[in-house]
């Protein structure tokens, strides 16, 4: 049987975990590929560091260069994270020839376009299965299973952190700031909170699947980004009650027709906390689950659904990407499939003002006569059609919420007509407004 000599960095969570599941699997793996998986060395930060699963000190080292430049070591497999030390990696790995196996979407997000070119420059590929929801094979689908497809939609939900906070939300009436710090115990949170609450993590991930489903680099500038701060515990019942589910989206919408006629695409690709109606099985994804929705123009709806982080389903990601590599080098096969292909020369961004959203918006208003009248003219005004209106009985306070639900509107008339609602001496405080996506 043939062999292959794999390097790793990193052997925190993920890196443990793919010890730990090669460990478990590897002579399965083996018999399946017909080729012995040899994981030579493991850097680390620290020897001593405690580890989810213990990795034997013999196979430690705090030199990552001892392993990337190790000439035995075939396969290099970065699960350091960050954008420094982990660019470093991945550009000296691939400089020598070798493939990359990462599951760092911060890094990819950040400096993907560098690093798929030194990959083609140096003819070595990079697998990146592990960066997007966790243990869910979505870029090998989108990649290989959807190659045949015009990606149509993508709805994800990508950040298990924010989708547990809105499930705790929605179901135990939980506290915002509370359910963060369980999430953050259950180690799925990233160090750095903003990273999952503001959509920056969901950010990463939405922009590596919309390069990958539209063939151009969709740089992160790009991409619109709101994260759940904004979502209420009031808002959560609102739209309960109006038969919505709030989740954090990642969303990829093919805008117009013209790409569809073999020309350039224009999409859409924003992060934003979304009312999707109840009944639709997104709505029903719930805790640290994620799940990604795709429509091609072929296949038409599928949807993918799994742990979308963790040490053991991020291991299995990472195990995927060492099977593709491992048979590349065997059949010597690395062009097969290129890790991101830029087919697209024309792609475009659609800024989010130009984008066309229904929208849920809650005011706090004076409970008098004419309030409505005075937001109703100023929808009006800006051709902002109302499509219908909740205004809960209130004896206790003058000050009572308004519910809009709102039809079809450019963003960007949205935005004019708020900030002059907002001026109104009856509406109390900022407005909330949250997108809705029917599908
Ligand atoms: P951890 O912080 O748990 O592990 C990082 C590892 O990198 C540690 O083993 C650390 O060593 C090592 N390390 C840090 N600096 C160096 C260095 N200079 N030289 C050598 N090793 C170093 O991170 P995770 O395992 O959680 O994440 C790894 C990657 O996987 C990230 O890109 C993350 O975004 C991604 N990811 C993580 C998921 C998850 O569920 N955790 C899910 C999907 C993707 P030491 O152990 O000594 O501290
Ligand atoms: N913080 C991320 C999440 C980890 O909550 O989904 C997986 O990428």
């Amino acid at each position: 049987m043939e062999q292959v000599t794999i390097g790793m960095i990193g052997g925190g969570t993920v890196g443990s975990g793919v010890y730990n599941a090669l460990k478990l699997n590897r002579a399965l793996m083996e018999r399946r590929l017909g080729i012995k998986i040899n994981l030579l060395k493991i850097a680390v930060k620290a020897f001593d560091e405690p580890r989810p699963y213990p990795i034997p000190r013999g196979l430690l080292t705090t030199n990552w260069r001892e392993v990337v430049e190790d000439p035995r070591v075939q396969i290099i497999i970065e699960l350091v994270g960050g954008t420094t030390i982990a660019r470093d990696i991945i550009l000296t790995a691939l400089k020598l020839g070798k493939p990359v196996i990462t599951a760092n979407k911060a890094l990819l997000s950040a400096y993907g376009e560098e690093l798929f070119s030194a990959a083609a420059t140096n003819n070595a590929n990079i697998y990146y299965e592990a960066s997007v929801a966790g243990g869910i094979p979505i870029i090998k689908a989108i990649r290989e299973a959807f190659v045949g497809n015009r990606i149509t939609h993508i709805y994800g939900i990508v950040n298990g952190t924010c989708n547990y906070i809105l499930t705790k939300m929605k179901e135990e009436g939980s506290d915002f700031a509370q359910v963060l710090e369980q999430a953050q115990k259950q180690g799925y949170a990233e160090a750095e909170p903003s990273l999952d609450v503001d959509g920056w993590d969901s950010m990463h991930k939405i922009g590596i699947l919309a390069s990958l489903a539209h063939g151009f680099w969709v740089s992160p500038e790009k991409i619109f980004v709101e994260g759940i701060r904004p979502v209420s515990l009031m808002d959560i019942r609102f739209a309960e009650q109006l038969g919505y589910t709030i989740k954090l989206l990642g969303i990829v919408k093919q805008i117009d027709s013209t790409a569809s006629k073999g020309k350039s695409s224009r999409i859409q690709v924003s992060v934003y906390p979304a009312l999707i109606p109840s009944s639709h099985v997104l709505a029903r994804i719930n805790d640290i689950f994620n799940a990604v929705f795709v429509r091609g123009n072929i296949v038409g709806e599928t949807l993918f659904f799994g742990r979308g982080a963790g040490k053991d389903a991020t291991a299995s990601a990472v195990l995927s990407d060492i099977a593709d590599a491992a048979l590349d080098l065997k059949y010597e096969t690395k062009s097969r499939l290129r890790p991101f292909v830029s087919h697209e020369k024309n792609g475009e961004i659609v800024p989010i003002g130009e984008v066309k959203s229904q929208y849920y918006i809650r005011l706090a208003v004076v409970d008098k006569p004419g309030v409505l009248a005075k937001i109703s003219t100023i929808f009006g005004d800006s051709k902002i059609s109302i499509a219908s209106v909740i205004q809960p009985e209130s004896r206790e306070t003058e000050i009572v919420p308004l519910i809009m639900m709102i039809h079809s509107a450019p963003n960007s008339a949205m935005e004019k007509a708020l900030s002059k609602i907002e001026k109104l001496p009856v509406v109390k405080s900022k407005p909330v407004m949250l997108r809705v996506e029917n599908f």
